[in-house]
């Protein structure tokens, strides 16, 4: 009876993960089936994890695909393996380590000589570290990696993009950007930056949420269009730099309840895919469907100085960083104000993103 009892508990239990998986945890599926005969895509960090499965998919499709990353090893296994698994041998590497503004445009450069099309460019790489490094460039690992090479690489691709019309580009971002605001000190390479590797990612991650909602108010008009994609919480290398205590106890957590990495690649896909979304350009997607985002970060004057900032930063503007400019840049520091008031009896935490002056000359 005991025997009896338990076969039924497990069994229960077991139905009920596999109701949650299927309805929480794994995710929407893109619907779209439409092809990519002849259009050509980048998908950056696709050697692995979210990247690679995007890039899967749109060899699927027929498309060609360019996987835009930094180990030629860990790339040409991927390339293979797509190859494999799709019969499509449209898919090729070429080299880009979006931790050199250098690399990003030497890639640039090839890309566009030996690449006559650009359909669809999808800015996946993502990096966040425990231990804060500085790019080649002198910024912040995860800002330097996330926002600012893509800022660059997007920059340097769009006239392909506009000449390949209708394009898009699709920007990972994630739910962490809700956890910090827009600090421009922290983005500049002379300031020190960052003190904590998982700021210094949600702060890249709400950068990539700001950009996407300019550059589609840039290319308004134009038939490119630009989405940003949570693609929920996915079993990938991302946690690779975790140190060995805490992979012990994610390893499991993370087998059973993230999403793997083909439901986490949907959200992507969709938005590189997905027909009747181009009014939606700028905004920002999960689980296949647009979302809104907090305040701060669907706030157009702050995503128009993030752009003008970038450009001085990569060096895409000639004009010198003034320090007026840099002073007008800095009165966008958000700070979060919390209090709590009673409503009908109920305490209610109220959050708002005041903007507050920040003066870098003290
Ligand atoms: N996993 C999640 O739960 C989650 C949640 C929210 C958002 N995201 C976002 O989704 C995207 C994909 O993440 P993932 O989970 O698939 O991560 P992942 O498994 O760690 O893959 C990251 C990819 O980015 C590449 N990369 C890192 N630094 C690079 C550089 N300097 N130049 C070029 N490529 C570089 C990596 O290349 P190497 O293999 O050579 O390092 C790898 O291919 C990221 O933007 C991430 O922020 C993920
Ligand atoms: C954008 O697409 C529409 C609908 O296909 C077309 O009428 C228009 O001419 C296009 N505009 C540009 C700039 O390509």
């Amino acid at each position: 009876e005991i025997m009896v009892a338990l076969i039924v508990a497990v069994a229960a239990a077991v139905s009920v993960y596999i109701f949650i998986y299927y309805n929480f945890l794994k995710g929407v599926k893109c619907k779209s089936d439409v092809s990519l005969n002849g259009r050509t895509v980048i998908v950056t960090g696709a050697n692995t994890g979210i990247g690679k499965e995007t890039a899967l998919d749109m060899a699927r499709r027929g498309a060609r695909v360019v996987l835009a990353c930094r180990s030629k090893d860990r790339a040409e296994a991927a390339v293979l393996d797509i190859r494999r698994k799709t019969s499509n041998n449209q898919v090729v590497f070429m080299h880009l380590d979006l931790a050199s503004l250098k690399s990003v445009r030497a890639f640039a450069e090839t890309f566009l000589k030996s690449e006559p099309q650009l359909h669809i460019l999808i800015n996946n790489a993502g990096k966040r570290c425990v231990k804060l490094g500085k790019t080649e460039d002198g910024f912040s690992m995860g800002v330097g990696v996330n926002h600012f090479g893509h800022f660059l690489l997007t920059n340097l691709l769009l006239e392909r993009l506009k000449q390949c019309v209708p394009s898009r580009v699709v920007v990972l971002a994630s739910e962490t950007y809700r956890m910090v605001g827009l600090d421009f000190s922290k983005l500049s390479r002379t300031e020190p930056g960052h003190t904590n590797g998982f700021l210094d990612y949600a702060h890249s991650k709400l950068c990539n949420v700001l950009f996407a909602r300019e550059l589609s108010n840039r290319l308004e008009g134009t038939n490119v269009t630009c989405y940003s994609v949570h693609p929920g919480v996915v079993n990938t290398e991302v946690f690779r730099h975790l140190n060995r205590w805490l992979m012990l106890i994610l390893v499991p957590v993370a087998a059973l309840l993230f999403r793997d990495p083909e439901g986490g690649a949907q959200t992507s896909i969709h938005c590189a895919v997905q027909e009747g979304i181009e009014r939606f350009s700028g905004r920002y997607f999960s689980d296949c469907r647009v979302r809104e985002v907090v305040a701060h970060a669907r706030d157009d004057a702050v995503a128009r100085k993030l752009w003008e900032f970038s450009e001085r930063m990569v060096g895409l503007s000639n004009k010198a960083i003034h320090p007026v400019m840099l002073l007008d840049s800095f009165l966008f520091v958000y700070k979060e104000e919390k209090s709590s008031r009673k409503i009908d009896g109920n305490r209610v935490i109220m959050q708002r993103f005041v903007s507050v002056k920040f003066s870098p000359l003290g």
